[in-house]
């Protein structure tokens, strides 16, 4: 990927936002390794193989993970948004509009994304399902 995770002058970035922009082109990268190896899976035959392909797509399940979690820590209302999404049994669209919604309102952080990780574990969206962090 080189340095295309930049679309603004490098050097004129904060060291956080660099980190930033670097966690989120791994977590592309981890998510184009699941898409991978699930269309492999998909068509290989050979039994051995597939079990070492799906022990290898574990692993970018996991990679894929921490990196959203490290991006949502640092993004509050990435991460209030997300634990309206997230886990959430019912219709997606519905659950992804009410938290857009609910962060917009101010119900939770500023709204603006700051680099500070929610300190108070609360994600002020506790109405939508009632379910603890
Ligand atoms: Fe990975």
């Amino acid at each position: 990927m080189g340095f295309d995770q930049y679309h603004e002058p490098p050097e004129e970035l904060p060291a956080e936002t660099r980190t930033f922009a670097r966690l989120c082109a791994s977590l592309e990268e981890e998510s184009q390794a699941i898409g991978w190896y699930q269309q492999r899976l998909a068509v290989e035959p050979d039994a051995e193989a597939r079990a070492i392909m799906e022990d290898a797509q574990g692993e970018e399940f996991k990679h894929f993970a921490m990196d959203l979690e490290f991006l949502l820590r640092r993004t509050p209302r990435w991460r209030q948004i997300a634990a309206g999404v997230l886990f959430q049994d019912g219709d997606i669209v519905e659950h992804g509009e009410a938290a857009e919604a609910a962060s917009e309102d101010g119900d939770g952080d500023d709204g603006r994304g700051g680099s500070a990780p929610a300190n108070d574990g609360s994600l002020g969206i506790g109405s939508l399902k009632g379910e603890g962090q």
